[in-house]
């Protein structure tokens, strides 16, 4: 390894957006590699919004890997870490940095020891897919680091093991996990299925309802409804194969009303199926105890609120104009079917929920931002 003499530092810097997903991975067939019990959709949020950024670095005065998120040392010794770890370094190319006077070959990388800074612009651990944006970041900056030559969908299948949603923040646009087949998890991965600028009109508006982290990880949440729920196997094999056909079609035809009527169904299932977990899971109304009870009361209110208005303000159209899915959290994500239907959107969660009003939403997260001037 040259230039060791200088204690040199080599450093990469990547920005990965989170991905919310119309129709819901929830439970897996393997623990280990990651491999779920369904197909699942996601759309790839624009990374101005809701990112993770993290700086991966390498340098001989390394003495272990380390890892920061948000600030504070978090352990590497996870499994999850450690394959992402491991199958990144298998994969590690030569590379040189002349103005460094660097030069890394292949086999160095095992010896050569990381520090990696993470940084989340929104909720951890609060139902916004942070884990998502989170893993898919930290493999792409590794693989950008290590110089490795694999094209996205196999780094997708790296980055599933460190969190399954996370195989499908590595495309933008309309994302697809394609479940697999095999045993060793090569067939599971992400494939695009249409890019960001094909569904323009599309405005994605975030409530959040609150930061706070879950009291039931992902991870966990699942795992007990697999044990547990026969809803879930009804779910997997009769309702999501049939919903991810008529989901792309709906995604291939910009058909919003199908759209909005799976991303919505969708969501009801899932929280259904966390329901029919046992003990049962409660995410739209998750609050930790640390939450006074009057907040627990309004935060009732304000899901079956927007799901309401959704629901009503539909039904009232000729076509639906707005849908909404949650994942495992209390957050609420709504699709817009265009520009207007947004600003009316906005206006009504304004009226419902104004931001000034403490313990209802924290904030407003919009695809667009012009359109908070729209609204008033
Ligand atoms: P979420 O709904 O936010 O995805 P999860 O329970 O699925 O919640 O995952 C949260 C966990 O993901 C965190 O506790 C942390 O271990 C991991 N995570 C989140 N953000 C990052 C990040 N930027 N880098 C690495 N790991 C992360
Ligand atoms: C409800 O990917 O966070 O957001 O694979 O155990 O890390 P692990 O779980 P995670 O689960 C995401 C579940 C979901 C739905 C989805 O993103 O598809
Ligand atoms: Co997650």
């Amino acid at each position: 390894m040259a230039g060791e003499a200088e204690k040199w530092v080599l450093m990469v810097t990547a920005q990965t957006p989170t991905n919310i997903a119309v129709i819901k991975y929830w439970g897996k067939r393997d623990e280990n590699l990651i491999l779920p019990v369904n197909d699942s959709i996601s759309v790839t949020l624009d990374p101005e919004h809701l990112c993770t950024t993290t700086t991966v670095a390498a340098s001989p005065s390394f003495d272990s890997d380390r890892m920061w998120l948000n600030g504070k040392e978090i352990s590497l010794s996870g499994d999850r870490y450690q394959n992402c770890l491991r199958e990144i370094r298998a994969r590690a190319g030569d590379v040189e940095d002349e103005g460094k006077g660097v030069k890394i070959a292949k086999k160095d990388w095992e010896k050569l020891h990381l520090h990696i800074a993470s940084y989340n612009n929104f909720p951890t651990a609060a139902g916004l897919a942070s884990s998502a944006a989170g893993l898919a970041c930290l493999v792409f900056a590794l693989a950008k680091l290590m110089n490795v030559k694999d094209d996205q969908s196999k780094l997708s299948a790296i980055a599933r093991q460190g969190s399954g949603s996370a195989c499908r923040s590595l495309y933008g646009g309309f994302v697809k996990w394609v479940m697999g087949k095999d045993d060793d998890g090569k067939d599971s991965l992400a494939v695009q299925l249409a890019d960001e600028k094909h569904w323009d009109d599309l405005v994605i508006i975030i409530a959040v309802v609150s930061s706070s982290q879950k009291e039931t990880s992902s991870t966990t949440g699942m795992r007990e409804t697999v044990e547990t729920s026969l809803l879930l196997k009804h779910r997997a094999k009769e309702v999501v194969p049939k919903r991810t056909l008529q989901m792309e079609e709906a995604i291939k035809n910009r058909d919003f009303a199908s759209f909005a009527q799976l991303t919505c169904a969708d969501s009801n299932q899932f929280h259904a199926v966390c329901l029919d977990t046992s003990p049962p899971i409660f995410y739209m109304n998750d609050t930790s105890h640390s939450i006074k009870l009057w907040n627990l009361a309004l935060m009732k209110q304000l899901f079956s609120r927007i799901i309401s208005i959704v629901e009503k303000w539909n039904r009232s159209e000729e076509t639906p104009q707005v849908a909404y899915t949650f994942d495992a959290g209390p957050n609420a994500v709504m699709f817009a079917r265009n520009r207007k239907a947004a600003t009316l959107l906005l206006q009504r969660l304004l009226f419902y929920f104004p931001p000034s009003s403490a313990a209802d939403l924290d904030s407003y997260i919009l695809g667009d931002k012009s359109i908070l001037k729209d609204a008033g």
